[in-house]
C-alpha cells in the first residue's frame, strides 16, 4: 500500500467528520510536502528543536505559534477566508497577540489613554451600522487597543498604567460614537525568538505599520475585527503579517496639534461572537 494511504488508513476512526476531514487534511499535505522537500536527517531534527523552542518562549502573554502563524500569512488568510465578503468597505484583519480581556469601559468622547502618555491626539468619530439596511446600530461595543508612542503595547511596558491605550466605548442610539486615542505608531513584532530568526534569514523588517485595532461588536451582527492604517503610509505593503490593506486605511487629516478621523464600521447580520483574547484580564 502506498504510503501516505497507508498514513490516511490509520487516522479514518475518527467519529467526527469535521475533525476527520482537518487531520486527513493535514496528513496529506503534510507528508506531500515531506515528499517535496526531502528533509535531511538534520533539517528534521532543527524542525522538532525549533518548535520546541517556540514552546519554550510561549506562555500566558506571549505565544509564538501565534506570532508564527503571523509573519507566514496564515492568520490574515483565516481571518479573510472566514469573514471577507466582496462589497464591504471595512476589512477583517487578524486579532494578534496584543488583544487584552476586559479593557475598561470609557465615555463618549474619553480618551483610551492617561493625560501624561507622549504623543499626538487623534479625535475619532463615526457610526456602526448595519451594512445591508444602513440603519444605525445603537449599543454596539467597540473594544480598541493600540501601541504607545515608543511601539511597546501597555502589557510590554512597566511604565504605562495598566490598561493605557485600551478601551471600549458603546455607539448611541443614533449608532456613533466618539473617542480620543494616540495617533497611530509602527511598531516591530518580537524578534528575541524563533520567529526572529526565521524573519532574519529573509532579511523581512519585523515591523507592522502604525493602526489601531478594533472589534466591534453588536447582539444579531458578525463581530468586526479590523485594523485602521494610516492612508498614505508608504510602509503598509510591507505589513510583516500581511494584513494592512487598502480596505482598511483611515483618512487622518490634521487639526492644529491634534488630528482627527472619520471612520465607519458596517456590521453584516450574523453570529455575535469575541476572538479569545491572547493577554488574559
Ligand atoms: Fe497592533
Amino acid at each position: 500500500m502506498e504510503f501516505t494511504q497507508r498514513v490516511l488508513n490509520a487516522y479514518a476512526q475518527i467519529d467526527d467528520r469535521r475533525l476527520r476531514a482537518i487531520v486527513a487534511g493535514l496528513i496529506k499535505h503534510l507528508l506531500a510536502y515531506v515528499n517535496e522537500i526531502r528533509p535531511t536527517d538534520q533539517e528534521f531534527e532543527f524542525a522538532w528543536d525549533y518548535m520546541g523552542r517556540m514552546a519554550a518562549k510561549t506562555g500566558p502573554e506571549r505565544n509564538e505559534f501565534l506570532l508564527l502563524a503571523d509573519v507566514l500569512g496564515v492568520s490574515q488568510l483565516v481571518e479573510s477566508l472566514n469573514h471577507d465578503e466582496p462589497g464591504t468597505p471595512v476589512g477583517f484583519a487578524l486579532v494578534g497577540p496584543f488583544l487584552r480581556a476586559n479593557a475598561p469601559f470609557r465615555g463618549r468622547g474619553a480618551a483610551d489613554m492617561s493625560d501624561d502618555t507622549p504623543g499626538a491626539r487623534v479625535r475619532i468619530t463615526g457610526k456602526v451600522y448595519d451594512f445591508h439596511t444602513k440603519a444605525p446600530i445603537e449599543g454596539a461595543i467597540l473594544d480598541t487597543w493600540q501601541a504607545a508612542s515608543n511601539g511597546l503595547y501597555e502589557n510590554q511596558d512597566e511604565n504605562q498604567p495598566d490598561y493605557n491605550l485600551r478601551g471600549r466605548y458603546k455607539s448611541d442610539r443614533d449608532g456613533t460614537f466618539d473617542l480620543v486615542a494616540l495617533m497611530p505608531t509602527a511598531y516591530p513584532v518580537p524578534t528575541d525568538g524563533p520567529v526572529g530568526e526565521l524573519l532574519r534569514a529573509a532579511k523581512r523588517p519585523p515591523n507592522r505599520p502604525a493602526h489601531i485595532h478594533f472589534i466591534v461588536a453588536a447582539p444579531g451582527y458578525e463581530t468586526l475585527v479590523t485594523q485602521v492604517f494610516v492612508k498614505g503610509d508608504k510602509d503598509i505593503e510591507a505589513d510583516v503579517v500581511f494584513t494592512g490593506d487598502e480596505k482598511m486605511l483611515g483618512d487622518f487629516k490634521r487639526d492644529g496639534d491634534r488630528f482627527s478621523l472619520i471612520y465607519d464600521f458596517p456590521l453584516r447580520r450574523g453570529v455575535s461572537t469575541m476572538p479569545k483574547a491572547p493577554i488574559p484580564a
